[in-house]
């Protein structure tokens, strides 16, 4: 079979590379904390709603939160179960996820300091396991088998169905050289190269991130992404940006898509 040529965990390896992404420090996202708490882990955020309605809690009572952040998905639902740990390398979002457990009178959560590639032997096993848009690492085959074996009954991840975090045009315009990254394709392929069919869904919503209302916010928005803009690079989005409004086009297309790919665990690696 030809597909079986294409070895797709090698291939995403190279697609990081390709992107020159690098594995980024905890402290980039040290300095995210306050601000994802704020947009995107309100309860009432669309993509966390949408996901939410999606993850089958039948017969569970443990749920393992990877990569949490301000704890978006495992705070939302300690409700409804018995014990929920949230895992992330990032102690500012450990932090702000504690800060959010206590304001909620959560007593059932547990905060773990560890990365992707840590050694999770600490981690213990859990009924649902998820990794909500925290997917984007060195390794995903590595990733989605440690992720697979602390899962007792079913594992939710979510990837970008773009290739890019900021719109290709708005990089062009910027006149940065274009980064496209793996997206879910990938994790649906290293899945079935592994012996797991999972399925696929989308969470199709507004992005968190998109506000264009004024040049500020999407200057604000496009650097969150892509790092300081310098003076020049500042001006060229202004003129993208005053072009576009002049034209009454859209100024970056209004929704991010994930896709959900998740699987029972009745099939063993
Ligand atoms: C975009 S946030 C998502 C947070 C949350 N899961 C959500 O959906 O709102 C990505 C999170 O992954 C964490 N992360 C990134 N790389 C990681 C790694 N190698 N090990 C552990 N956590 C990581 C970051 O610290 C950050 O909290």
């Amino acid at each position: 079979m030809i597909l079986d040529e294409l070895n797709f965990a090698e291939l995403y390896r190279q697609q990081m590379q390709q992107a020159g992404r690098t594995t980024k420090a905890p402290e980039h996202w040290d300095a995210r904390a306050e601000k994802m708490a704020e947009v995107c882990a309100n309860p009432q955020d669309p993509y966390l709603v949408q996901l939410q309605s999606k993850i089958d809690l039948r017969n569970a009572s443990t749920l393992l939160d990877m990569g949490c952040g301000p704890g978006s998905v495992c705070l939302n639902l300690a409700g409804s179960l018995t014990r929920v740990w949230g895992v992330d390398y990032s102690r500012g979002m450990l932090e702000v996820a504690g800060r959010r457990a206590a304001a909620m009178g959560l007593q059932n959560v547990t905060l773990l300091n560890k990365s992707w590639e840590d050694d999770w032997t600490e981690i213990p096993e859990c009924d649902i396991a998820v990794a909500s848009r925290s997917t984007l690492v060195a390794d995903l085959q590595q990733a989605l088998i440690k992720l697979n074996n602390k899962a007792r009954l079913r594992v939710y991840t979510t990837h970008t169905v773009a290739t890019s975090f900021v719109d290709v045009a708005v990089q062009r315009a910027v006149g940065r050289p274009v980064v496209e990254l793996p997206n879910y394709i990938f994790a649906v392929n290293i899945l079935y190269q592994l012996g797991i069919h999972p399925k696929v869904d989308y969470i199709r919503g507004p992005n968190c991130q998109n506000k264009t209302e004024s040049f500020e916010q999407f200057s604000e928005s496009v650097s969150w992404s892509l790092g300081t803009l310098d003076d020049t690079e500042l001006q060229r989005l202004f003129d993208f940006y005053q072009q576009k409004k002049r034209m009454g086009q859209v100024i970056v297309p209004p929704s991010r898509d994930w896709a959900l790919v998740y699987w029972d665990k009745t099939q063993t690696l």
